[in-house]
């Protein structure tokens, strides 16, 4: 079975791409055959796994309009990747107008589901068809968020959005987890804000991700974390204060592949 799992917050820069681009490699560096699908116009995964952007979305959308093949491209042993780049936002207009849009990735997915164990979607920064056919195509969702003081509002706003998509297709995504990035423990802010995600959603509040700078620098290499920086701060988390390690994709991985079928 192929577990799907959407990366989504309609905000910019929250931590979404190189929260897929992260897990996925993990997954399939621990052997778990992985792809992702970047939905995105900016095209990122591509750029930050070291390949060119690619017009995978839009091709996809023709293959769903019944021309031609979807292009899939290997990036690393285990992982391959549905790329994107600035023809997405044709083919977005091309999708609004069709009947079945919601079901595009569904399709999409169904089409090549049985050759991975997991596929993540990397959501652009905003609600369009796109996000939509994410979130109804998915299993789970994955919320990543700043800890700033808007956080919990942006959170709010996607699990709104998913509420309403669960209502008007009858199926969608169930809330896997909202992660935490760009923890800097030398900020108040930070503290208080992951402090009010517990309070509002508990368990649903994953292992936060530091801020590093590693982890910034590494997509102008076209090397992920694992690749570029494996003992960064960001893979195996930061001291809590009690003398304990906490956070980390690490632990998010792990987290992720009991969800694995
Ligand atoms: N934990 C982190 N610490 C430092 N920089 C980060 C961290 N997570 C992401 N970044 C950087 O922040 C920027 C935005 O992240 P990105 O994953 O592209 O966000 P989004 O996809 O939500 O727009 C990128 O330059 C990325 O390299
Ligand atoms: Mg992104």
């Amino acid at each position: 079975m192929t577990t799907v799992i959407a990366v989504a917050n309609q905000k910019g820069g929250t931590g979404k791409t190189t929260t897929t681009v992260t897990l996925g490699h993990r997954l399939a560096l621990d052997k778990h055959r992985v792809l992702i699908i970047d939905t995105d116009v900016q095209g990122h995964v591509a750029v930050a796994l070291g390949l060119e952007k690619q017009p995978g979305i839009y091709q996809a959308v023709q293959w769903f309009q019944g021309v031609g093949n979807l292009l899939v491209v290997s990036a690393r042993p285990g992982l391959d990747i549905l790329p994107s780049d600035k023809s997405t936002e044709p083919g977005k207009r091309i999708l609004a107008g069709m009947d079945f849009r919601e079901r595009f990735l569904a399709a999409v997915i169904s089409e090549i589901a049985g050759k991975y164990d997991a596929i993540l979607i990397d959501c652009a920064p905003s609600v369009d068809v796109l996000h939509v056919s994410a979130l109804v195509a998915a299993k789970y969702l994955l919320i990543p968020t700043k800890l700033d003081h808007l956080a919990i509002d942006g959170v709010a706003e996607v699990v709104n959005s998913l509420t309403e998509i669960r209502r008007k297709s009858g199926i969608g995504a169930s809330l896997l987890g909202i992660v935490p990035t760009f923890l800097d423990r030398q900020t108040n802010e930070s503290i208080v804000q992951l402090q009010a995600l517990v309070q509002q959603f508990g368990k649903l509040v994953l292992p936060p991700v530091p801020v590093d700078v590693h982890l910034r620098e590494c997509p102008a290499f076209g090397k992920t974390i694992w690749e570029y920086a494996p003992t960064s701060r960001s893979i195996v988390g930061v001291a809590n204060g009690n003398g304990k390690t906490v956070g980390g994709y690490l632990q998010i991985a792990k987290i992720i592949e009991e969800v694995l079928q």
